[in-house]
């Protein structure tokens, strides 16, 4: 007897659904079945218009043929290829291409298959460069508070958002956080990045003088921190850690899995911020959010640190058994294609001062406490519900009603936050906004 594997009833219990409310889901699920462009279809057929690009990552709306096809065609030829000693060409092609087009200096790319795992291989690489340049003592890890590395223990351990850690004891040793950069007080409503505070970035001395500077290996922050609700940097202040690494010879760690691929107009958003990393972060919409893939870029001085003693020794003891995919490399391929031909990057760079002027006009309405933007990004804060038990009421039920009205827009802690394809036009952005502020006036009424 063989085994059957077609008996499962069509059951919403067996799958353990990610950072989801399960049994408020499996109640009342929002279910999706078809995509295209700038929207999710559901089950009747209804169009929702997506704010979210997914979970930050459609970057370059749903279903480009590029992307279908270059994922296809690769099927066609080769399944899987194992990278541990063995190559395919799209590996290197994508290696390639991705390089070419990054900021000056980043000409080698590890591979692994989310976000979560291009930060520890980020982390693990900062350890090892030290490691092998033989300054060894360098173990201490830099994160910042509210900050959203991933769920792999080097990503929780160095990220500062305590719900994510709350649950899972001792982590990381050797790591410490800068301050989080909110300052409400000064800074509500602020358009674009903040005037006040760059000395922020200051508090990096405090902590590199308490732990001695020989201790410290990296230093890791998302330029925009964005799960926790959309928090672009003060002026200055990416400029100022970079000054600051270098000065006591640390690795700043850009983790540009939200702020990379085309948000800020670009590849990467370290020339806007004009902050120049030794190590970039990457995945979501490098592959368009098709086939998983997560990318750690290095500039030449980290990867040549590596390249010596004897040639057939293993230079970085690290890897995964999907690090250079044939399909995902395929959709790297095929994403940089679709984003060329039809000049996402440029739109993405002139919708900013649209979405910026839409998100700002709900500054008067119901339970608005802030609002931040800069790029392709955008979080609305919402007031305290007042009620102790569920303080984050009012953007869990903003973002529920707002899919019932066909669109969706996600939700995290106080905050709304939009991250929509970067196809998106002046009419999306309209009806995004327009679409939030009934709601929050209807809620009110
Ligand atoms: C800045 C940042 N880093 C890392 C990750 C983790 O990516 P993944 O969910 O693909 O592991 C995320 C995910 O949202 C992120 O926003």
């Amino acid at each position: 007897m063989g085994y059957d594997f077609t008996t499962a009833a069509n059951s919403l219990e067996e799958f353990w659904m990610p950072f989801t409310p399960q049994r408020l889901f499996k109640k009342a699920p929002r279910m999706v079945v078809k995509a295209e462009g700038m929207y999710y279809y559901d089950e009747e057929g209804r169009e929702i218009l997506d704010g979210a690009a997914g979970l930050w990552c459609v970057n370059s709306g749903h279903n480009p043929p590029k992307v279908r096809e270059a994922i296809e065609a690769q099927l066609d030829v080769v399944d899987y290829v194992p990278m541990f000693q063995f190559g395919n060409p799209t590996a290197f092609k994508a290696a390639s291409r991705l390089c070419s087009a990054m900021p000056k200096g980043f000409d080698h790319v590890f591979f692994s298959n989310s976000g979560s795992e291009a930060v520890d291989t980020a982390l693990k690489i900062a350890l090892a460069y030290h490691r092998v340049k033989g300054e060894g003592t360098r173990r201490t890890l830099i994160g910042r508070e509210r900050g959203y590395n991933g769920v792999g223990f080097g990503g929780i351990s160095v990220g500062g958002i305590p719900y994510n850690r709350a649950a899972f004891g001792q982590l990381l040793p050797n790591v410490d956080h800068l301050p989080h950069t909110h300052d409400l007080e000064r800074n509500a409503f602020s358009r674009g990045m903040p005037e006040h505070g760059v000395e922020f970035a200051d508090e990096l001395e405090r902590i590199v003088y308490l732990h001695d500077k020989m201790n410290v290996a990296a230093v890791i922050v998302e330029p925009v921190a964005g799960s926790t609700g959309v928090l672009p940097p003060p002026k200055g202040y990416l400029k100022r850690l970079r000054e600051l690494c270098t000065k006591y010879g640390i690795l700043l760690i850009l983790d540009e899995v939200v702020t990379g691929f085309g948000r800020f107009g670009s590849i990467s958003s370290s020339e806007y911020f004009e902050c120049d990393p030794d190590i970039i972060t990457m995945a979501k919409g490098i592959t368009n959010g098709t086939v998983p893939l997560g990318a750690t870029f290095v500039k030449k001085e980290i990867y040549d640190a590596f390249m010596n003693g004897p040639e057939f020794g293993i230079e970085l003891m690290h890897g995964y058994t999907y690090s250079g995919h044939p399909l995902a490399c395929a959709a790297v391929i095929g994403t940089m294609d679709t984003i060329q031909d039809n000049k996402i990057f440029e739109n993405a760079a002139a919708m900013a001062k649209p979405l910026e002027d839409a998100v700002h006009s709900l500054k008067d309405k119901p339970f608005v406490e802030d609002i931040r933007n800069c790029g392709i990004l955008a979080g609305i804060q919402l007031k305290d519900s007042g009620d102790p038990d569920d303080p984050g009421r009012l953007p869990r039920e903003s973002s529920y009603e707002l899919f019932r009205r066909g669109v969706m827009v996600r939700y995290t802690g106080p905050n709304l936050y939009l991250s929509p394809p970067l196809i998106l036009d002046e009419n999306h952005i309209d009806r995004l906004v327009t679409s939030i502020g009934e709601v929050l006036d209807d809620m009110a009424a």
